[in-house]
């Protein structure tokens, strides 16, 4: 699917991965919807391009709001014919903590977020896309999830957000055999480390060691390198059911 003229909802979109997934999919001529919580970030990227973007407030967890979202970008641009679900967030605790176990709420926030918001957003935008016109191959649409190389390796301190992101790998395969009568394809970008402002707050050394410990190239992943690989699913007609990582060769150590 070539994206010019092609509407496009990003999860996520005001920050990170998701922005450059916005700003590559602008640059090839999409009109995109930004699905965003951070209501500040996501308005202000939407103004700079008043004509091609419009924004949605939404937390992904809760469902109704994913519904506005998928009607906002149908009622301002349409149709629905790519989307990116880049919203997601980090965990940091060991299952045995030194006074309690793993605490149980911050597992579910965690899971809710990265897979059931995920799962949400795709299954309706799915329902949106399998009404437009089919191309030639009978494609409709297409859904890139965004998972980890945490789903493969789990650091210490990470068994929520490994869960969480094992699940959409896990979840690919069926995904787009239940989508592939309707023309829909699905596929997973796993990225290793890359410099977001999920980063930024990491102190310069622990960047540096970072860098150091992908075999090659020896630096973090750029958001546009993601954004690069989202635009090639987008296209790529044949790519379908597909997990990818995306990290340099890299294979995280326990911690
Ligand atoms: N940066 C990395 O190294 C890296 C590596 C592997 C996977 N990932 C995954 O890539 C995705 C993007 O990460 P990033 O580094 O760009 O992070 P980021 O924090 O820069 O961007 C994430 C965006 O998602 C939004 N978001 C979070 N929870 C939301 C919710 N409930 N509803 C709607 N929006 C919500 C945030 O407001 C933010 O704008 C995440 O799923 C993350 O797990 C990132």
């Amino acid at each position: 699917m070539d994206p010019k003229g092609k509407v496009a909802v990003v999860t996520g979109g005001a920050s990170g991965l998701g922005k450059a997934t916005v700003l590559r999919l602008l640059g090839k001529g999409a009109r995109v919807v930004i699905v965003d919580y951070d209501g500040d970030a996501g308005q202000a990227l939407a103004a700079e391009y008043p004509d091609a973007t419009a924004f949605a407030k939404c937390n992904v967890t809760v469902t109704e709001e994913v519904t506005a979202a998928v009607e906002l970008a149908v009622a301002k641009f349409g149709q629905i014919d790519i989307l990116v679900n880049c919203a997601g967030i980090g965990s940091a605790e060991r299952t045995l903590g030194r006074e309690a176990p793993h605490d149980m709420e911050r597992f579910k926030v965690v899971v809710a977020v990265n897979l059931f918001g995920a799962f949400d957003m795709s299954r309706q935008a799915a329902f949106k896309m399998a009404q437009n016109v089919p191309d030639v191959d009978g494609g409709r649409g297409v859904i890139v999830m965004t998972g980890s190389v945490a789903a493969f390796d789990g650091q210490i301190g990470q068994v929520a957000y490994s869960a969480s992101k094992a699940a959409l790998v896990g979840m690919t395969l069926p995904l787009a055999r239940d989508l592939s009568s309707a023309g829909i394809r699905v596929c997973t970008i796993c990225p290793g480390i890359f410099d977001t402002p999920l980063l930024a707050l990491v102190q310069d050394d622990v960047r540096a060691r970072l860098a150091q410990s992908v075999p090659f190239p020896k630096r973090l992943g750029q958001p546009d390198e993601f954004a690069h690989l989202v635009e090639h699913i987008v296209s790529n007609a044949y790519l379908n059911g597909e997990i990818i990582r995306l990290d340099g060769a890299i294979r995280m150590a326990p911690k």
